[in-house]
């Protein structure tokens, strides 16, 4: 039989079936109901942040998070060159301009040596993104927001649970965005989450995600707003999920730990690098390939996985093989180490259903592809 390997499966409580066969039973199905709001708490709470907002979307928490700090046209946003487009897309939604900043090779987060040069008096705000569960460097990312007078919104989409120097991702910026998409490892199916201890900027963040009614009367609309509200369904989901986070964190570790022995002598393979002050829960499982060493392409590497029945997906592609991005771009715009991961990365199953064995065929499809000179 074909044994297919996805690159991510996956895993949903017992109690998460409970929590939506409750609301379905309650007959609340749309956003009304009590599961949204007892998720905002319970997520708030989690991080460590006072108040909880969510959102059909990562993307949609993004957007909404960047509106309430009051980004518009005109406006300039640090983004890291290797993220996500959903980041940029944001950005994009309010009308400011994305600025990209070159990502660091180890941890392939953003290279906090290179934001000052490209703050200028335009810039509001700065989005570091925790790639692949990896927080980026906050302390030296809140010292420059200090010193230029922005703001900081982290997309956390990739780290929730994630620590930098013992405190969460998700904890540091104005407000922060989470995404809770199927491959998350808290999931709503679709869904996202903002988390601030501010109370404005919640009040703000609620009125744009429904529309942003008037707060003297419902239907009188002072703002433009979005349809952007999560379903009680989806927060039944998220809370039958998030009091499994845990176990899907120490599974999480576990799994970056078997494929870290299994592939470290494989030549030609960087494995995922962890500072040691930060708790890295491995979103995704990313290696780099040395072509050289290993005696293959990467494109080719992926070739042969897939015919194994192994899925793999390729890094985050550059701002410069981004069509959309073209005129925000200078002609002169070189982001050196982005290209270089785009070009040798990929990431290998890390779905919290994987199996040890599953686990293992991937290392040993790997090791026997490598080619020996
Ligand atoms: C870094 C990052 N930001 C934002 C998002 C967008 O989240 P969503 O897919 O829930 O809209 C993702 C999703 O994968 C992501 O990885």
């Amino acid at each position: 039989m074909f044994n297919h390997i996805p690159v991510n499966e996956p895993v949903l409580s017992e109690d998460s079936k409970i929590f939506v066969n409750k609301a379905l039973d309650s007959g609340w199905i749309s956003s009304s109901g009590n599961y949204v709001k007892e998720l905002e708490e319970k997520f708030a709470s989690y991080i460590g942040m006072k108040y909880g907002i969510a959102v059909c979307n990562g993307t949609a928490a993004l957007h909404v998070a960047l509106l309430s700090l009051g980004v518009g046209p005109g406006d300039e946003v640090i983004v890291p060159a290797f993220t996500m487009g959903a980041t940029w897309l944001a950005v994009l939604y309010t009308g400011a301009k994305p600025v990209f900043v070159d990502c660091e090779p180890d941890t392939f987060n953003i290279d906090v040596k290179q934001i000052e040069n490209k703050i200028t008096k335009r810039t509001k705000v700065i989005i570091p993104v925790h790639i692949y569960g990896h927080a980026a460097e906050m302390s030296e990312i809140m010292k420059i927001a200090g010193r230029h007078k922005t703001m900081v919104l982290e997309d956390a989409a990739e780290a929730c649970g994630g620590e930098y120097k013992g405190k969460k991702c998700g904890s540091f910026g104005e407000i922060n965005a989470f995404s809770f998409y199927a491959n998350k490892i808290v999931t709503t199916g679709e869904g996202g989450m903002m988390v601030t201890n501010n109370e404005v900027l919640a009040t703000k963040a609620r009125m744009f995600r429904d529309l942003h009614h008037s707060a003297a009367k419902r239907f009188i609309h002072d703002g433009i707003g979005f349809n952007y509200r999560m379903t009680n369904l989806q927060g039944a989901l998220g809370c039958g999920e998030i009091a499994h986070i845990d176990e899907y964190l120490l599974k999480k570790q576990y799994m970056a730990s078997l494929y870290d022995i299994l592939l470290k002598d494989v030549p030609g393979i960087r494995l995922p690098k962890t500072k040691s002050y930060v708790k890295n829960v491995y979103w995704m499982y990313g290696i780099l390939l040395d072509e050289e060493k290993f005696g293959m392409s990467k494109n080719r590497l992926r070739e042969e996985l897939s015919n194994k029945g192994i899925e793999t997906r390729d890094f985050f592609y550059s701002p410069n093989n981004q069509p959309v991005l073209k005129k925000y771009l200078k002609n002169n715009d070189k982001f050196v180490n982005t290209e270089n991961i785009e070009r040798n990365g990929l990431y290998i199953p890390s779905g919290l259903a994987l199996t040890d064995k599953q686990m293992i065929s991937v290392a040993s499809a790997i090791k026997s592809l490598y080619v020996a000179k």
